[in-house]
C-alpha cells in the first residue's frame, strides 16, 4: 500500500498543517468506518444544527479561494444565486486535466467521504437538495473509491432523505465524464452533464449561479475547493485564516512534476511557501534532478505564461504571481532544467491545446492548429524567420493588444497582469498561445539557432 501511495503521488513531510490532507497517511482513508473514526461527518452535524446563512456566512468569512484555476471566493459565489430560483444545483468539477495537475485525483482516490461532506455542507448552506459529481472519465480509481464511498453514505443516512434525523435531504448523483480537456471549463461540464457536446457557453449571459444546469441556478466548485469544508465547520473560519496570509488564507495542494529530484503533491502553506521551498526545499522537492540548473517552469497548470529563477522567490499567492504576469491557475507546477529544448517543450503544450479546442471560435480553432503547425516546423529544423514573425501574429489574434510575459529584466520586459484579453470564448485559445509566447519571450535565442541552423532538406523530399 505504501508503495501504491508513492505511486499516487502525495507526499507528506515536514510539520506543515493538513487541512485536506490529514488523514491520506492511512491505508484505509478512504473507507466510512476510517473516515468516521477520524471525525468524518461530524463537520456536517455542526453545520445541521446552525442554520444555512449561518452557514454560508462561516464559509464566507473563510474566504476559501476557488482551487479550481480562477480563485473566486466559494461563499461570494454562493450569494450570487439569484434568491428565490428553484431547483438549484451543485455541480463538482472533478474533471481535472489541465496538464501537470493531479491533486484532486488524490482527493477522491483518498478521501471520498470529506468530498462528500462537504458537497453536503455546500448544498445545506444554499439550499439545494440535488448535486451532481462529475469525475473525468480517466480516472477510474477515483470514480471507484467515490462510487462506494457514496454507496457507504447512502446506507448510513449521510446522504438522501432527512439527513441525520433532520428535513434536509439531498442526493447527489456520479456522473463520469468521457475525457475532454475543455469539459473542465464549468459551461462546458454543464452541456456535458445535459447530454450535449462538451462546449463552453459564452458568459455573459451563462454565469452558471444565474443560468445554469437545466437553466437553472447552479454552484460549480472544484474538489479540492469543497474538501476545505468540512474543516471549515469543525474548526471555525477564524482558525482557517490564521493560517496563509489574509489575501491566501488556508493551505493549498500543488502538484510539482518535471525536473525536479522529487516530483510530488505537496499540501502548502497559502501565500507564503514560496517557489524555492517548493523546487529546492527538502521537505518538498530537493531541488533539481542531477544538480542541473533551473531553466523555466510553469507555475499554475499547462495555460499558465512561464517563469525563470528570477520567480523563485515569488510566494504562491495569486495577486502577486498575477502582477508578475502568470496565474496560479489550477495549482501545478512545472520544472524544465537547462538541458531542456525550448521550442519543443512548448511545442508539447500547444499540440495539447490545439488538439483540445472544441473547434466554436474560429482563433482558437484554426489559430491553435497553424501555431502547431509552425512552430513543429521550427522544432523539425525547417523554419524561417517569417514564422516566428508568424507565430506572434496568430497569438495576437487569439489574445488582441499587448500580450502579457513574466516580468523579465534579462529582455528588459515589463510586468503585465493577468489575465489576457481574449477573443475566444474561453481559456483554451490562449493556453496554445501561452506557451509559444511565454518560449519565445524568455528564450528568443533557442528559436533563432533553430531557425538559422535549418535542416537543409533534399529538393526530392519537398512535397
Ligand atoms: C479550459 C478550462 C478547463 C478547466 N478545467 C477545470 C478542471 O478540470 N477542474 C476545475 O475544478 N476547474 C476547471 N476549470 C475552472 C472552472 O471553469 C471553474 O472555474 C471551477 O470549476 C470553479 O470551481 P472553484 O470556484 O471551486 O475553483 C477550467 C476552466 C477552463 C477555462
Ligand atoms: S476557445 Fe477554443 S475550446 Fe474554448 S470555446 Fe472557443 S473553440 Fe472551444
Amino acid at each position: 500500500m505504501s508503495s501504491y501511495r508513492w505511486a499516487a503521488g502525495y507526499i507528506d513531510d515536514g510539520d506543515r498543517p493538513k487541512i485536506v490532507t490529514s488523514r491520506f497517511h492511512l491505508e484505509d482513508s478512504y473507507t466510512l468506518e476510517r473516515y468516521l473514526a477520524t471525525g468524518g461527518y461530524q463537520a456536517l452535524r455542526h453545520a445541521l444544527a446552525r442554520t444555512p446563512a449561518e452557514v454560508h456566512d462561516e464559509v464566507r468569512g473563510a474566504t476559501v479561494l476557488g482551487r479550481g484555476g480562477a480563485g473566486f471566493p466559494a461563499g461570494t459565489k454562493w450569494g450570487l444565486m439569484p434568491a428565490d430560483k428553484y431547483p438549484r444545483y451543485l455541480v463538482v468539477n472533478g474533471d481535472e486535466s489541465e496538464p501537470g495537475t493531479y491533486k484532486d485525483r488524490l482527493l477522491m482516490e483518498l478521501d471520498p467521504h470529506q468530498l462528500i461532506e462537504g458537497s453536503l455542507i455546500a448544498a445545506y448552506a444554499v439550499g439545494l437538495a440535488q448535486v451532481f459529481l462529475y469525475i473525468r472519465g480517466e480516472m477510474p480509481l477515483a470514480h471507484e473509491r467515490v462510487a462506494t464511498a457514496l454507496n457507504e453514505a447512502y446506507v448510513a443516512g449521510y446522504v438522501g432523505k432527512n439527513i441525520l434525523g433532520t428535513d434536509f435531504s439531498v442526493d447527489i448523483v456520479l456522473h463520469w465524464g468521457a475525457g475532454a480537456y475543455v469539459v473542465g471549463e464549468e459551461t462546458a461540464l454543464i452541456e456535458s452533464l445535459e447530454g450535449k457536446r462538451g462546449e463552453p457557453r459564452l458568459k455573459p449571459p451563462y454565469f452558471p449561479a444565474a443560468i445554469g444546469l437545466y437553466g437553472q441556478p447552479t454552484i460549480v466548485n472544484n474538489v479540492e475547493t469543497l474538501s476545505n469544508l468540512p474543516w471549515i465547520m469543525a474548526n471555525g473560519a477564524a482558525e482557517y485564516v490564521r493560517i496563509g496570509t489574509e489575501t491566501s488564507p488556508g493551505t493549498r495542494m500543488v502538484a510539482v512534476s518535471g525536473h525536479v529530484e522529487r516530483p510530488g503533491v505537496f499540501e502548502i502553506v497559502n501565500g507564503t511557501t514560496t517557489f524555492r521551498d517548493l523546487i529546492y526545499g527538502d521537505d518538498f522537492c530537493r531541488g533539481i534532478r542531477n544538480g542541473n540548473q533551473l531553466k523555466a517552469f510553469v507555475p499554475g497548470g499547462g495555460s499558465a505564461p512561464w517563469f525563470t529563477a528570477e520567480q523563485l522567490d515569488l510566494p504562491f499567492e495569486g495577486k502577486l504571481v498575477g502582477a508578475a504576469g502568470s496565474m496560479l491557475g489550477s495549482g501545478a507546477i512545472m520544472v524544465m532544467d537547462h538541458t531542456t529544448d525550448i521550442p519543443a517543450a512548448a511545442l508539447t503544450l500547444t499540440r495539447f491545446y490545439a488538439h483540445e479546442s472544441c473547434g466554436q471560435c474560429t482563433p482558437c480553432r484554426e489559430g491553435g492548429t497553424w501555431l502547431e503547425r509552425v512552430l513543429q516546423r521550427v522544432v523539425d529544423g525547417r523554419g524561417t524567420s517569417a514564422d516566428l514573425a508568424q507565430m506572434k501574429e496568430i497569438g495576437t489574434s487569439i489574445c488582441p493588444g499587448e500580450f502579457p510575459h513574466a516580468s523579465s529584466s534579462r529582455h528588459g520586459l515589463d510586468a503585465t497582469p493577468f489575465p489576457y484579453k481574449m477573443t475566444t470564448i474561453c481559456f483554451v485559445g490562449p493556453s496554445a498561445y501561452a506557451p509559444v509566447h511565454s518560449a519565445l519571450t524568455l528564450f528568443p535565442e533557442e528559436f533563432a539557432a533553430r531557425v538559422r541552423d535549418r535542416v537543409q532538406i533534399p529538393v526530392t523530399a519537398v512535397q
